[in-house]
């Protein structure tokens, strides 16, 4: 179907409302309250503290970060009073934080999930949950061990309204039968590429350069490292840990699946080459065991996004997610006559055909429909309910080990330039 077509016609769904669990989210925590401590107050920290300080009832009492800087504005964002250390197990001894919300380089996130865990706290932790395979598998098996403590990875489209609402239409079935999924992410610009400014008083004075390093090797303090880690293999997962995994952790989600069976990958450095090692163009083809492809790839060196958002294939329609919009895409209703088909047939016997389907229906388009869907409760405020009122985690580390291994595997294929299956993983 031409989407750009000028006849399509669309119209709105009935506006579906998902504000209730949230405001009783709300009265709940205002009654008993949530003290939270912050490991990791950088770019994506920073927004945390707004947004647990913002679910009524929760309190940032400790923050933890490697860098001065990030802890005085820490300071600003809480108040003075807040305990700050470079020490992130100062804030897992502190007996009056409940719940931590570690948002450290993705090589730190599983000695933090470990440590968090034996401290008896719960924990958001983001995403992806892990830097590898096996490391997502220890941290499912950790989180199992105890099942009083939430755990929640931080991939918000997981809980999201619009998720929700796809997740209903696909299973309604009025997409039929599932074939392909296709989705794509374009940036063209140093911010996009995780080329961040380092702050000006940035030396080895202001940052714990070996608490950052962890377990890997020693080295001089380089700013650029410890600022855009992600460019490298030893700290991150480059494009498929920071933006494949969100895709995944949602359309695993819609699609009421785990994860895939295997995957292929080609990509490469094809304008950031600051000294980077992971990709900057990256395109995976992925097969799921219920017998669909999914094909997407991030493009940090072109800022088009033309075919936007995702797209959602099956035999009996198609459904796009686009930011906040939801649109579905019927299939036509396709007449039985084949014109076309029968082009080589001679005169006489096109005409006899043509003639066999007279007064049966022509093809015919059915409208899109869009489906508007209010904003629900946050990601965060969800992590907050499922704590105060002792529900099971909304996305467990079951659920973050199977996107985060979703991307692992394609990074698997691409670095082994190869055809990769999900149980060579681990
Ligand atoms: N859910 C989302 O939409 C989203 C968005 C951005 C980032 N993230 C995730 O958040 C995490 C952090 O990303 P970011 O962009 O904020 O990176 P960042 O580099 O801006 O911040 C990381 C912070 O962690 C601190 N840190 C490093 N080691 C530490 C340690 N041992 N103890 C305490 N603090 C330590 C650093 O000082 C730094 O300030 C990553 O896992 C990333 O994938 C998620």
């Amino acid at each position: 179907m031409d989407m750009k077509s000028p006849s399509r016609r669309s119209f709105l769904a009935g506006a579906v409302t998902y504000t209730l669990a949230g405001q009783a989210a709300a009265q709940s925590i205002n009654g008993r309250g949530l003290t939270v401590g912050f490991i990791g107050s950088g770019i994506r920290g920073k927004q945390l503290i707004d947004e647990f300080t913002e679910v009524p009832g929760v309190r940032g009492i400790a923050v933890a970060d490697l860098y001065d800087g990030c802890l005085e504005r820490a300071k600003e964002q809480l108040g003075s009073s807040i305990q700050t250390t470079k020490d992130y197990r100062a804030v897992l001894d502190n007996k009056e934080v409940q719940a931590v919300c570690i948002a450290t380089p993705d090589h730190l996130h599983e000695r933090m999930v470990h440590d968090a865990l034996d401290a008896g706290k719960h924990v958001y932790i983001e995403k992806p949950i892990s830097w590898s395979f096996v490391e997502g598998q220890r941290m499912v098996a950790a989180s199992n061990a105890r099942p009083k403590q939430v755990l929640q990875v931080g991939s918000q489209g997981k809980t999201s309204a619009l998720t929700a609402k796809a997740r209903e239409v696909v299973a309604s079935g009025r997409l039929g039968k599932l074939n392909m999924v296709r989705l794509s992410e374009h940036r063209n610009n140093a911010e996009g590429a995780w080329i961040y400014p380092v702050p000006p008083d940035a030396s080895p004075q202001t940052v714990d350069w070996q608490r950052f390093l962890g377990a890997r090797p020693a080295r001089p303090f380089r700013a650029e490292t410890f600022f855009r880690w992600r460019c490298w293999w030893e700290f991150s997962g480059g494009v498929a840990t920071d933006l494949f995994v969100h895709q995944f952790t949602t359309l695993h989600e819609i699609l009421n699946v785990k994860h895939p069976a295997a995957a292929v990958s080609m990509g490469g450095i094809f304008r950031w080459n600051d000294g980077r090692d992971v990709p900057d163009v990256m395109n995976s083809m992925l097969e799921y065991p219920e017998g669909f492809i999914v094909d997407l790839y991030v493009n940090l060196c072109n800022s088009g996004n033309r075919g936007r958002g995702v797209w959602i294939m099956g035999d009996q329609g198609a459904m796009q997610i686009d930011g906040g919009r939801l649109t579905i895409f019927p299939e036509p209703v396709f007449a039985e006559v084949q014109r076309y088909g029968s082009e080589n047939f001679p005169k006489r016997h096109r005409e006899a055909y043509l003639k066999s389907f007279e007064g049966r229906p022509e093809t015919q388009r059915r409208p899109e429909e869009e489906v508007r869907v209010q904003r629900g409760p946050t990601h965060v405020a969800r992590f907050v309910e499922s704590v105060v009122d002792n529900k099971p985690s909304l996305e467990n580390a079951l659920d973050g080990h199977y996107a985060a291994g979703a991307a692992q595997l394609c990074n698997h294929a691409y670095r082994a330039r190869k055809r990769a299956e999900w149980s060579e993983l681990g």
